[in-house]
């Protein structure tokens, strides 16, 4: 059996976060952002509106397009670092709002490769023939751990979410080819140093803004180029194919010179990579997500046509994942 992505589907919240706005938060200007990240706004959840729904959002319109009822799915996964609670999941919330009572439900974190390790999870147990049809959500509201009092950061961030149904049943996007990596020795670069169990939240956690994103932006940029275009060759390389096989790109959304500096070192037309940073900033696990989203949308992908998504994100981690339009059988 092949895990094929069947079906998929994205939210993003109403609210515009222009760099016009940030320029009256802290002391920025719209050439600047747009200069150093290609971006020009985002999208930032409703007080109201929670990582669950995002993703139950998603997740409606996805199992729409794959013609699946809630009640078919086996297992739902969902990749956030902004999950409503630490605990109960956020899979459990997004289980009860789709009415999926049948279905497994959990969590997990790669940070904003973790769209690429949920689809490797949905592979590995859609292959193994454990499960048949498995929802893998990503959803982040990043505004909710982020500082806009910092400049460093708080240009970066927006909100949304999307949704994949994989299946072994079904024509669609083959999951064809995965590496993934990790690398724990520089966590530090990029985290939320309070509200884990090392720093539990105190009235001094919160005088220091340890609840919000905390990044070396500089460092984490050059990983980010090394450790993207490193999986991007691994994968291709698994698959037997050259990089002109590569119909689409979709890497993460995190700052377009990232984008530009990975399809020089991968020698692809500038019109064969997808982008929405401009539009969306860095929504983390949801980036990629939602721009392969977009992509369906937007473009016919046709039988034997190759994306490739490629991601990193805070842990490091990152990866790359090779898919192929197929019918069934
Ligand atoms: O999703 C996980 C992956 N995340 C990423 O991949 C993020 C990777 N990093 C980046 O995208 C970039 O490093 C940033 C966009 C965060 C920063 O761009 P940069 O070109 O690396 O700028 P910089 O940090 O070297 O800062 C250059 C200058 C500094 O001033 P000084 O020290 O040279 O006087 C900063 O203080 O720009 C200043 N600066 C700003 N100026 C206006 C930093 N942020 C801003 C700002 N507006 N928002």
């Amino acid at each position: 059996m092949k895990a094929r992505i069947i079906g998929t589907g994205s939210y993003l919240p109403e609210r515009v976060l222009t760099n016009r706005d940030l320029e009256q938060m802290v002391e920025t200007s719209d050439e600047w952002i747009f200069t150093r990240t290609g971006m020009k706004e985002r999208r930032i959840a409703a007080e109201d509106e929670f990582t669950s729904d995002m993703g139950a959002a998603a997740a409606r319109k996805a199992l729409e397009k794959a013609n699946l009822k809630a009640e078919e799915l086996d297992l739902i996964l969902v990749a956030t670092l902004t999950p409503d609670y630490i605990f109960p999941s956020t899979a459990v919330l997004i289980q009860n709002e789709l009415k999926a009572p049948q279905a497994a439900a959990f969590d997990f974190q790669a940070a904003c490769t973790g769209f690429l390790y949920g689809l490797s999870i949905a592979k590995g147990y859609i292959e193994s023939g454990f499960y048949k049809n498995i929802l893998v959500v990503a959803s982040e509201k990043l505004s909710s751990i982020v500082d806009y009092k910092d400049r460093n950061t708080c240009i970066l961030f927006g909100d949304g979410a999307a949704a994949a149904v994989v299946s072994g049943n079904g024509s669609g996007l083959a999951i064809r080819e995965i590496c993934l990596g990790a690398d724990g020795e520089v966590a530090e670069l990029l985290m939320l140093p309070a509200g884990g169990c090392r720093e539990p939240a105190s009235i001094d956690s919160v005088a220091k803004g340890k609840h919000f994103i905390a990044m070396d932006g500089k460092e984490v940029f050059k990983h980010a180029v090394r450790r993207m275009e490193g999986a991007a060759k691994e994968c291709l390389e698994k698959a037997n194919l050259s990089e002109d096989a590569v119909d689409w790109l979709i890497p993460h959304q995190a700052n377009k010179r990232i984008i530009d500096a990975i399809a020089k070192r991968f020698s692809i037309e500038d019109e064969k990579v997808y982008k929405t940073v401009e539009k969306y900033g860095n929504t983390s696990a949801s980036a990629v997500a939602i721009a392969l989203d977009e992509l369906i949308l937007e473009k016919t992908i046709n039988e034997g046509e190759n994306i490739l998504l490629v991601a990193f994100g805070a842990g490091f981690t990152w990866g790359a994942t090779l898919l192929t339009m197929e019918s069934d059988g």
